[in-house]
């Protein structure tokens, strides 16, 4: 197979053009948090009521029933503390729990999109 001056450009431009993706993607904001639609409050809502009020309470305050009976009581997102808080650090918090505290860590059981769902209902609930 002749090989062109020509073929030659095009690989190298090609495979530069792979590299470049690559690094790009590494770059990128951590991929496990990428989703392709947008936070959605109503799905969060349906996930917070599924999951999370037991504990969390359904106005968000830490005082539902779960609560009770727990000796770390659960985060009252209406409190400045969590207010303050970025999206990041509540996802990051929802994916992998807090230690020696009941709040474990969702990964696994919610997916990417619906933990950036729950955050955003959180925020309703935090206004
Ligand atoms: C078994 C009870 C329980 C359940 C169920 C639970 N949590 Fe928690 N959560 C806690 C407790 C307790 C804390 C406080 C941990 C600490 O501060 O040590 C907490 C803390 C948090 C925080 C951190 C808030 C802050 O200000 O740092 C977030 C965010 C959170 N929970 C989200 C969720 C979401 C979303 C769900 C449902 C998918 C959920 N939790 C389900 C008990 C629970």
């Amino acid at each position: 197979m002749p090989t062109t001056r020509r073929q030659i450009l095009w690989h190298r431009f090609f495979s530069a053009g792979l590299v470049s993706l690559c690094i790009l993607n590494s770059l990128a904001i951590p991929s496990s948090y990428a989703q392709d639609y947008p936070p959605d409050r109503e799905r969060g809502k349906a996930v917070f009521e599924h999951y999370c009020q037991n504990c969390h309470g359904k106005t968000g305050r830490g005082d539902g029933p779960g609560a009770v009976a727990l000796k770390v009581p659960p985060a009252n997102f209406q409190r400045f503390q969590s207010f303050l808080k970025s999206d990041e650090e509540l996802l990051r918090t929802i994916e992998h729990g807090v230690v020696f505290s009941p709040m474990h860590s969702w990964r696994g059981q919610l997916t990417d999109g619906e933990m950036q769902d729950v955050v955003a209902y959180i925020r309703v609930l935090s206004q």
